[in-house]
């Protein structure tokens, strides 16, 4: 008999090929009375596949208690309770590196967009408003300019490489300084004071709620641009909306939101900003490597109970 996977979320056609040649499958959405199914079968999973997102909720944690392995689809893994899957001896896998290079290419569309008007002007010459009304107002270049990343980890240094084309000045923030040639900066609020563009790409969850506060959106101030490309909860969501209202903040360029899929309806209504659904990693490239990986993790942990790429805490398994 095949050991037990449950699947929370979805998966390609690919994954649950994968899945289905090792494990006997149960996909979440498909079973109509989920606490039933736990109290009955709970005991054959060994096995669960989820994501970023969806994370494993306590009750499932608590209804399976045989499980043995998570592998998330995704690198940020601050949906899940890694500090009970430790205690249990439960080892959790992510996908980081695979998806460096589109998250930050996704970074840079946003930089580019906020800086050149790009979601207002592409609106423009659809309203057929350039034959009318003539050209539009000169935008920002990004030439030169001072970028700050917050989290300098595996997709921040991509994103700083990649940010080196426009010729300005590299700066971070981290607790750790790393040994790299950009700047240092071991306060965030004043990091922010010093920068034309301030880049979020930390991990979410309880160490990084709101770092970006109140006092670091006004230091970035009315020239500034924030871009969130990490968790929705790294950036104070109302302090942000009301700065970029009131021009406090200049523009921002905005992947992840607190509570999605629902983003603040004041944010529509403004033109500083550029807003996208969580795709930063979203390539049928990036998405393919992703999903090979968490079932190359699963198939590995059948073969020898380990798993490939760990998170951290879970890693002494
Ligand atoms: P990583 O390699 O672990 O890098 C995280 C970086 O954040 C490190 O430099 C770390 O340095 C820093 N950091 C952590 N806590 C911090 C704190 N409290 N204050 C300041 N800096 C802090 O992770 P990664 O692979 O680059 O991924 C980063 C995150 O991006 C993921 O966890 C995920 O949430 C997000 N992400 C989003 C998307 C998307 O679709 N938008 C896609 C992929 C990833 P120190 O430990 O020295 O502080
Ligand atoms: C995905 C992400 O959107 O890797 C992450 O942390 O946020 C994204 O790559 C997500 O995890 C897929 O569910």
């Amino acid at each position: 008999m095949k050991p037990g996977l449950l699947l929370i979320g979805g998966a390609t056609p690919r994954m649950m090929d994968r899945f289905r040649a090792e494990f006997d499958v149960h996909v979440v959405k498909d079973i109509p009375d989920l606490p039933a199914f736990l109290a009955k079968q709970g005991d054959s999973i060994t096995a669960v596949a989820t994501n970023g997102h969806d994370g494993v909720k306590p009750e499932i944690m608590a209804g399976c208690p045989n499980l043995k392995v998570v592998s998330c689809y995704g690198v940020g893994y601050d949906a899940i309770d890694t500090a009970t899957c430790a205690a249990r001896g439960i080892k959790v896998s992510h996908t980081p590196n695979v998806l460096n290079d589109d998250v930050a290419n996704t970074a840079l569309l946003l930089i580019l967009a906020a800086a050149r008007d790009l979601v207002f002007n592409d609106g423009y010459v659809r309203a057929g408003r350039w034959a009318s009304e003539g050209n539009t107002p000169l935008t920002r270049s990004p030439e030169g300019k001072t970028f700050a990343i917050l989290g300098l980890g595996r997709i921040g240094e991509r994103i700083a490489q990649k940010l080196e084309q426009f010729n300005g000045k590299i700066i971070y923030h981290t607790r750790t300084k790393k040994d790299v040639a950009y700047e240092y900066y071991d306060d965030l609020t004043r990091m922010a004071q010093d920068s034309d563009y301030l880049i979020v790409i930390t991990p979410g969850g309880a160490a990084t709620n709101k770092l970006v506060n109140r006092a670091v959106i006004d230091a970035l101030g009315p020239q500034g641009t924030l871009i969130n490309v990490a968790r929705g909860s790294v950036v104070d969501e109302a302090e942000m909306v009301a700065a970029l209202q009131d021009g406090r903040l200049g523009w921002a360029g905005l992947d992840v939101f607190e509570k999605e899929p629902h983003v603040p309806e004041a944010l529509f209504a403004l033109h500083n900003v550029t807003l996208l659904p969580h795709v930063a990693s979203a390539t049928h490239e990036t998405r393919q490597a992703m999903g090979d990986l968490v079932c190359d993790n699963l198939s590995q942990f059948l073969k020898d109970g380990k798993v490939l790429t760990s998170v951290p805490e879970t890693a002494h398994l």
